[in-house]
């Protein structure tokens, strides 16, 4: 984990509020991991103290005319970038950010979407299907294009409120076999939450072993872990619980998992924010 002053290439506007942050920090570039975040504070912004926390989206490197893309010939990544929303005050003054700014950024933190931990799982399943709510889709690009190097198939199912929340789709269409998409007002694929289509092709394929790697808000990952347990396929959740200090200090992102005395809570930011699904208590 590197403390760093990150300089901003780009903040790109995508749709329904949605940015694309490219950040100058090539060590935190280097040493990111699928899964894992940032922690990004406004400097000399006194009245928006906390940082807030990101999933890095992807590393790029940078080429000698200043533009960057895929790590390729033996290049290194050097550019972090953070897919985000705007919800609130901290979002709204990063999406006023513009090239040359200066961000501190704490990264690469957490527990993340580690391959060592679950490629046997992905390779004994017949696919590979990444879940994702809303901006939980930023958790998902790394880890897709990690499955999609060793060659194991994989399908995304995406759903938001409406389909200017189903960002980053170019980036994943060369990664996945089939994107099944879902939104709430129904402006694009099928109307509801994402997790009906999801239960829909687990019942109707009872036989075959999947892998699930899913990221969005509460409800969503406690529906997908509990399809996970009925059509017992291993299920890994990256949680997006409020963060105050991310070093595993405060407690304040603890959740219920199994275990005894202090061995029934971990943290997010630490231990997490990647779970096998079976191992969090969802209703404590
Ligand atoms: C590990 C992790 C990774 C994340 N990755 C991303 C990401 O890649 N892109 C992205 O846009 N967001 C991500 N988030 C959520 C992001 O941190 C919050 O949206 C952000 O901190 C809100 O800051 P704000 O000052 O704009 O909003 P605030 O003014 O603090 O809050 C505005 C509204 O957003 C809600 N909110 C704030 N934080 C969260 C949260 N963690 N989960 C759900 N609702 C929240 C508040 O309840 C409130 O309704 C991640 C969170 C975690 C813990
Ligand atoms: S945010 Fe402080 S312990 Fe996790």
């Amino acid at each position: 984990m590197y403390d760093e002053t990150a300089q901003v290439v780009e903040n790109r506007p995508l749709a329904g509020s949605h940015f694309l942050l490219s950040l100058y920090s090539p060590k935190q570039a280097r040493a990111a991991r699928p899964g894992q975040f940032a922690m990004i504070r406004l400097p000399g912004r006194s009245d928006v103290i906390l940082r807030r926390p990101m999933s890095i989206y992807d590393v790029r490197s940078r080429d000698l005319k200043g533009g960057y893309g895929l790590e390729r010939h033996g290049q290194r990544p050097a550019v972090l970038q953070v897919l985000y929303k705007v919800v609130g005050r901290g979002t709204r003054l990063m999406a006023e950010l513009t090239p040359g700014d200066r961000l501190a950024v704490l990264a690469p933190l957490g527990h993340g979407f580690f391959p060592e931990e679950y490629l046997a799982q992905a390779r004994d399943a017949s696919e590979v299907l990444l879940v994702a709510g809303g901006i939980g889709i930023a958790a998902l690009l790394m880890p897709a294009r990690d499955l999609a190097r060793q060659k194991i198939p994989q399908r995304l199912f995406f759903g938001g409120r409406s389909r200017h929340d189903l960002v980053g789709l170019s980036d994943f269409k060369p990664l996945v076999e089939a994107i099944t998409l879902a939104t709430e007002d129904g402006s694009r694929g099928y109307r509801g939450y994402v997790t009906a289509p999801l239960a829909q092709y687990l019942e109707q394929r009872c036989e075959q072993r999947f892998l699930i790697l899913a990221c969005g808000p509460m409800a969503m990952l406690q529906v997908t872990a509990g399809l996970a347990e009925r059509y017992n396929h291993p299920c890994l959740v990256s949680m997006e619980n409020r963060m105050g200090c991310a070093l595993g200090v405060c407690l304040g992102c603890s959740i219920r998992v199994r275990g005894e005395g202090h061995a029934a809570y971990e943290r997010v930011c630490t231990e997490g924010p990647v779970f096998w699904s079976d191992h969090v208590v969802w209703n404590p």
